[in-house]
């Protein structure tokens, strides 16, 4: 039996726009299990946004299946799949809209209150997130009042508090500082680890695939290599030659 949270099977995706078209991600079968952390590493335009987005439940596929603890929302009508991608995913977007008038710790009880699961000890898990990933200052400022990367570990603990399965997460660390980036992802990893979440990260940032147990090359919307040995991930996430592989390409 497939143990996987998470599986797609010859996932695609074509962008038509006037006369373009664009093969963005092109028949990617993957599959995570649960406590299972990927990077998604390649090139800028190989598709990486596009695949999340897919998953995200975001954005509808041309060709290919998703497979979220064995169910496909394919047939959902928007409700349902509203539904679903509340109680099943938790992610984090490039840009990460949080809800400017509500406070940081807000705004992380929101997908609670969603859910209908708020609850005096939800609120505590909540708070203690935040203070983890190191929001003490912050809890009751609202986003305008935080910095690019306070406003991304909002984003984080906001994609973890209502026990999804699947966490996915586009550059969650594009805004902050080599040491918070890799405490951030640090504590993304180790909670993904505890709680037996499938959680995969987009990153530009070699350096945190240390901490996540397989990376996923992409190259023009296919899956070009997979790396999922610990030594061989600790050897790329220190060298430059898989920079080559990852760094935005001149187009
Ligand atoms: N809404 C859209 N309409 C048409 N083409 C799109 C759209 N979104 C993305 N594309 C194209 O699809 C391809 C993949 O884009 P995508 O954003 O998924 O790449 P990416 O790997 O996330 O890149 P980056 O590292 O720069 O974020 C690119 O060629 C892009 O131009
Ligand atoms: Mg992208």
């Amino acid at each position: 039996m497939d143990s996987s949270i998470l599986n797609t099977v010859d996932l695609s995706k074509t962008y038509r726009t006037n006369d373009l078209v664009v093969r963005a991600v092109s028949k990617v079968s993957l599959q995570v299990h649960p406590g299972e952390f990927i990077a998604l590493v390649g090139p800028s335009g190989s598709g990486k946004t596009t695949m999340l987005a897919m998953l995200a439940t975001l954005l509808e596929s041309t060709e290919g299946h998703i497979y979220i603890d064995g169910k496909s929302f394919e047939n959902m009508n928007q409700n349902q799949r509203a539904k679903f991608r509340r109680q099943k995913i938790g992610f984090t977007f490039q840009d990460n809209n949080l809800v400017p008038y509500l406070t940081a710790i807000e705004n992380v009880e929101l997908m609670l209150r969603l859910n209908h699961i708020y609850t005096p000890p939800q609120a505590k898990r909540a708070k203690d997130l935040l203070l983890r990933l190191g929001l003490d200052e912050q809890l009751h400022s609202l986003p305008s009042q935080l910095s690019k990367g306070q406003q991304q570990r909002v984003a984080i603990a906001r994609s973890l508090i209502h026990d999804p399965r699947v966490v996915l997460a586009d550059e969650p660390t594009a805004s902050l500082d080599t040491q918070r980036a890799k405490q951030v992802v640090q504590i993304f990893a180790d909670l993904i680890h505890e709680e037996k979440r499938a959680g995969i990260m987009v990153t530009h940032d070699l350096r945190m695939c240390k901490y996540v147990d397989k990376v996923i090359q992409m190259v023009d919307g296919s899956i070009n290599r997979i790396i999922d040995d610990q030594s061989d991930i600790d050897v790329l996430a220190g060298t430059s030659e898989f920079d080559k592989l990852s760094t935005p390409a001149i187009r």
